[in-house]
């Protein structure tokens, strides 16, 4: 199979033990002449489907990743064809499956013995499981307080040492880069670019179900998974899979939005955002490492990014909830959010075909939902107290 790992900014050629070139820049996988042997044909849909194009020469570690369902949403709008993907159907409950799935393969591959990543909650939660799988030390730094419980609970059950430090997530992944470099641990978070590789095969399943959309909306964080996505549409296109390429549109929190405010002043740069918060904490990173693979991907798709506020986030998550019985936590509903925005303004037309992605799954944040639902009615537990109450 034919690949190499490349610097995105000086083209530099590197091994597959480095996360970023001396110049500073991020690395890719550039495939060349490769057999494509699988058929977009709507079947079997999975990560491992699209393999010729995944970037691991042994056997993977896999919990079935992938395949996650693709809903038409006309209940939340008929006049465009709206779908929505729901990554919350992996294993952990988030799209970080794909690329764990790739990550700890390549753990194994290089002869790794101990894993570890910052996180807002979801990567930590999959990078465990798969090692767990696979039979490495896993070690995970997370913002102390700030981590949805689900994610943590995950985390420690499958195994991880949790180490929670009082910082938010941007100073976690500083940290833990040093962790890695000075322990010889494996670093998967998302600037590991064999991750966003497996995280790829989401544009693969989408144009595999429906062809092509006119528009991809997904939160961005890190800005990993928008970058990664849009790679795998693109190499759709470089082996002649298909003619159009979507726009992409990176939907951010307001209190966590350097990357929207990049776009916005059509700069390549994004400026950090000191003290990031939201009501979604999977997103709340003011210096996403991936943010020039992402401005990139926004600028080439000519697609656009838009901020939306922790209120339209959670409007966005009961409407999806209780009209299309999706279940999201809080940031993949911000895609949604993003999509009804840009619907108002005139950006998005009558008749486009949109596929908003929700990247984690409601249980991984139980305590938003009981501020926002209320808890349950307690009544004694008798006839007549229950029908007073239906
Ligand atoms: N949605 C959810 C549910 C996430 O957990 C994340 C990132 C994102 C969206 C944003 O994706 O970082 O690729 O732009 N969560 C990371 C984590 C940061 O540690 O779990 P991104």
């Amino acid at each position: 199979m034919g690949y190499k790992l490349v610097c995105i900014e000086c083209g530099k050629e590197h091994s597959e033990e480095s996360y970023t070139c001396e110049c500073g820049g991020l690395l890719e996988v550039r495939f060349e002449d490769v057999d494509i042997d699988f058929e977009l044909n709507g079947k079997s849909l999975s990560v491992w489907k699209y393999r010729c194009l995944l970037p691991v020469k042994i056997e993977p570690v896999t919990l079935k990743e992938g395949g996650t369902p693709l809903y038409l949403c006309n209940n939340i709008c008929r006049d465009v064809e709206l779908y929505v993907k729901h990554e919350g159907a992996n294993p952990s409950g988030s799209f970080k499956d794909r690329g764990m799935t790739v990550g700890v393969t390549k753990a194994l591959e290089l002869g790794k013995k101990a894993v570890a990543c910052a996180s807002t909650g979801n990567t930590s939660a999959s990078m465990a499981m798969y090692s767990a799988k696979a039979g490495l030390k896993a070690y995970v730094l997370l913002p102390a307080g700030k981590v949805a419980l689900g994610k943590v609970a995950q985390a420690l059950m499958h195994g991880a040492k949790v180490i929670a430090i009082k910082g938010n997530f941007d100073r976690a992944l500083e940290l833990v880069r040093e962790v890695c470099e000075r322990m010889g641990f494996y670093l998967l978070n998302s600037v590991n670019p064999f991750r966003l590789e497996g995280q790829k095969t989401i544009a693969f399943e989408i144009v595999d179900e429906i062809g092509v959309p006119d528009y991809v909306l997904l939160p961005v964080g890190n800005a990993g998974n928008i970058s990664a996505i849009w790679k795998g549409f693109k190499e759709l296109k470089m082996f002649g899979l298909i003619d159009e390429l979507p726009k992409m549109i990176g939907v951010q929190a307001e209190g966590a939005n350097p990357i929207y405010r990049a776009v916005r002043e059509g700069k390549d740069e994004i400026e950090p955002v000191k003290n990031p918060e939201t009501v979604a904490t999977a997103i709340r990173i003011g210096n996403p490492v991936n943010a020039r693979k992402a401005l990139r991907a926004i600028y080439e798709s000519k697609g656009t990014a838009v901020q939306v506020s922790d209120e339209e986030i959670l409007e966005a998550q009961k409407e999806l909830a209780k009209t299309e019985g999706i279940g999201v936590e809080p940031a993949s509903a911000s895609s949604l959010a993003g999509f009804k925005k840009l619907l108002n303004e005139g950006y998005i037309d009558r008749g486009d075909v949109v596929v908003c992605i929700t990247t984690g799954h409601l249980l991984k944040d139980p305590e938003i939902v009981l501020k926002i639902c209320g808890s349950p009615i307690e009544v004694p537990a008798d006839f007549n107290e229950i029908v007073k109450v239906l």
